[in-house]
């Protein structure tokens, strides 16, 4: 198949078969469409006009030489201003006038040599287009084997093979080295060991109501609210009072017991009265809307929901998991109490690492 043959809806607008010979249209023999070529070449007005050649070459030259002009402002303005100095630019506000200046001239600078050498390049420099070839990016054989007996050369220059005491040590130097680095890890501090296995809830701790800072009843849990609670003992002025409330944040709903669809739910909540972990399973953020009528939580970070009325199953959003759930009771004087810690790591991420 010959170019004569590329049919005329593949070649370029205006070009005729004999016009893609001319070009290098090349139909490679069962590819569907011909390579249509390059268009014909347009001329710039620099190329065919000796006197805009002129023009660009006058611009160019004029580029560099504010460069130059620049660099020597440059110079003189670390010499002359002073260090404290400061000025007022509009719309920046007052600004210390040595970086302003130093920052502009050496701006200015670089701008126009990168300007004048786009323009040389654009209007003067030639603009032929060359096609070049692919090939192979594979070496040749002969080279190939050069290389190998090159390496093999030098591995025997080097007696690597024959000074097997000198070889050994060195892997062990290598193997040794990294070790280094490995041992400054220890700087990032202690190891969170089990800490984040556990919270600050444990059997017989009391809910306290976190805006009142008193112990919860279940009668104080109305149907329809949230409620949130944080372990007896805990108090805002404690050092730690962030991290333990990071794991221990915990929130409260009241739910018709014959709603509660899951049983290990209902076992494990007091007239109703259920109690999750407020941390989102996604990245942690705290969750803090909820529907009455669905029993859905949201979490305003991502928008996961958890559906409170089923084992705060997941039912949208990011979130991998369903919220922890603590289990509850009362003491004898009837306030709500934890009956274990939470059976399972709250929050994030550390589910994945199991
Ligand atoms: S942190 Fe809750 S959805 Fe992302």
């Amino acid at each position: 198949m010959s170019s004569q043959d590329i049919p005329e809806e593949n070649l370029p607008a205006g070009q005729s078969t004999d016009d893609a010979a001319e070009h290098g249209s090349v139909a490679v023999k069962d590819e569907p469409f011909a390579d249509p070529g390059l268009p014909p070449h347009e001329h710039r007005i620099q190329d065919i006009d000796e006197r805009a050649a002129r023009r660009s070459e006058r611009v160019v030259a004029m580029l560099f030489t504010v460069s130059m002009l620049a660099t020597i402002a440059f110079i003189a303005s670390y010499v002359a201003i002073d260090v404290d100095k400061s000025i007022y630019v509009f719309p920046i506000g007052h600004i210390n006038a040595l970086n302003f200046a130093l920052g502009l001239t050496l701006g200015v600078a670089l701008f126009c040599i990168g300007a004048g050498a786009v323009h040389w390049a654009r209007t003067l420099m030639s603009d032929v287009e060359v096609a070049s070839e692919r090939h192979p990016i594979e070496a040749e054989p002969e080279v190939k084997a050069k290389v190998l007996a090159d390496f093999a050369d030098g591995a025997r220059e080097s007696q690597f093979g024959r000074r097997k005491l000198i070889r050994n040590t060195l892997f062990g130097a290598l193997a040794l080295v990294p070790l280094s680095g490995v041992v400054l890890l220890r700087d990032l501090g202690p190891l969170p060991e089990t800490k984040l296995r556990h919270t600050a809830w444990k059997k017989g701790k009391k809910l306290v109501n976190m805006n009142t800072n008193e112990p919860l009843r279940a009668s104080d849990i109305a149907v329809g609210s949230l409620t949130f609670a944080k372990p007896e003992g805990v108090e805002e002025h404690d050092e730690d009072f962030q991290q333990v409330m990071g794991k221990a944040a915990l929130m409260l709903v009241r739910i018709q017991p014959q709603n509660i669809k899951d049983k290990q739910e209902l076992e494990w909540s007091h007239e109703g009265v259920v109690a999750y972990s407020k941390i989102c399973t996604h990245v942690g953020c705290p969750i803090s809307l909820y529907e009455q009528q669905t029993h859905h939580v949201l979490c305003p970070c991502h928008q996961s929901t958890f559906d409170l009325s089923d084992g705060a199953r997941v039912i949208f959003g990011p979130a991998g998991h369903a919220l922890p759930q603590l289990h509850i009771g009362v003491d004898d004087e009837g306030f709500l109490v934890a009956q274990s810690d939470f059976a399972e790591p709250v929050g994030p991420a550390f589910w994945e690492r199991g």
